[in-house]
């Protein structure tokens, strides 16, 4: 019995030795190790013999067992170090490898004129009016008479407005001012909003001008609001958004629905004032158009002019960004060109 388990032993350790995984390993251990391995058969035979063998061989059986259960998990923890190293090998990541290239998309530089321009009216306690109010399909009477365009204004021409064949007097809106008096006609002042919006003019293509643009309207109605009011929003609007180096001024016109009027000029970004194609050699570049709310107006909206007083401005989305950007052609905005986009 003492030669079986020496024969075992010897066995064993040499199938030990020869383990290449631990699934080998696992192998050896129940051939030998088990409930129904190769020692355990022994041991069940023990009872056979004297109790003087007894002790002597279930003390050297049990050293057997010792023994390779030593061995096994010595081996183990070498087999578990190599295996675990293959598997760390094999998947590696390589972060040095290029990714893949996923072109992404950006805000159409108009987009954001838009929303750069609202966040500085939000900061100047504006709000931006509901859509409902500044539809682009609108009625003569409230992109015209409403805001005190005389019957025979010549903006109303054919050549400058596109009429639709919807019904007699629906138009595609020339200017996003209509949205002042839908605003007025569904809130009681106060009245702080600005409005952006696509507006559209029948005219020929070229350099400077599209059919299609986009303006901004601002309007605020309250007590007591002044021509100072109006100069002090616009040329703060104007400080932000062009930056507080760049001189401003202010320059008397003339609109149907404001009375005064006043045009806001910058100061040419292109020749700081010294007069040259851009500008037209004056030096100045008009940036939008404002004045305080005619009386006639606020009475079409049913608010009393003796009681109410408020400030309006419009300002072209297209030629805010070409300033900004010294951009020189208003049709690059519309090409969808990638090469143009992708610079913003
Ligand atoms: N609607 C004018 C235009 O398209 C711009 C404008 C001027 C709007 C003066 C205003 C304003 O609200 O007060 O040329």
């Amino acid at each position: 019995m003492k030669e079986k388990l020496e024969l075992i032993l010897k066995n064993a350790l040499s199938e030990i030795n020869d383990a290449k995984s631990m699934q080998d390993l696992d192998e050896v251990k129940l051939k030998y190790l088990s409930r129904k391995g190769e020692l355990n058969s022994i041991k069940k035979n023990l009872k056979d013999l004297s109790d003087e063998d007894k002790r002597i061989v279930g003390a050297f059986a049990n050293n057997v067992y010792n023994q390779l259960d030593e061995q096994i998990s010595t081996k183990g923890e070498e087999l578990y170090k190599v295996e675990l190293n293959k598997k760390l090998e094999a998947e590696k990541i390589d972060i040095t490898l290029p990714s893949d290239f996923r072109p992404q998309g950006k805000v159409h530089p108009l987009t954001q004129t838009v929303n750069e321009i609202v966040e500085i009216f939000q900061g100047l306690g504006f709000t931006v009016m509901p859509s409902e109010y500044s539809p682009e399909v609108e009625t003569e009477y409230i992109n015209f008479d409403m805001l005190n365009f005389p019957p025979d204004h010549p903006a109303k021409d054919m050549q400058d407005t596109f009429y639709t064949k919807v019904a007699p007097n629906v138009i595609l809106r020339s200017q996003t001012s209509g949205a002042q008096i839908r605003q007025m006609l569904n809130q009681n002042p106060p009245v702080r909003v600005i409005s952006p919006g696509r507006v559209y003019r029948c005219e020929s293509v070229s350099a400077r001008k599209n059919n299609l643009f986009h303006q901004i309207e601002g309007l605020l109605v309250d007590k007591d609001i002044t021509f100072g009011d109006l100069k002090g929003i616009l040329n703060e609007f104007v400080r932000i958004y062009f930056g507080s180096a760049r001189p401003t001024r202010f320059r008397a016109s003339y609109f149907p629905f404001t009375e005064p009027s006043a045009e806001v000029d910058v100061q040419c970004i292109m020749c700081g004032g010294k007069g040259c194609r851009t500008c037209s050699g004056t030096g100045w570049l008009e940036v939008l158009g404002s004045g305080m709310v005619h009386a006639n107006v606020l009475r079409n909206v049913g608010i009393d002019p003796e009681v109410y007083s408020g400030f309006a401005f419009g300002m072209g989305v297209e030629r805010l960004t070409m300033l900004k950007y010294a951009i020189n052609d208003i049709r690059l905005f519309f090409n969808n060109d990638t090469r143009f986009l992708k610079q913003f």
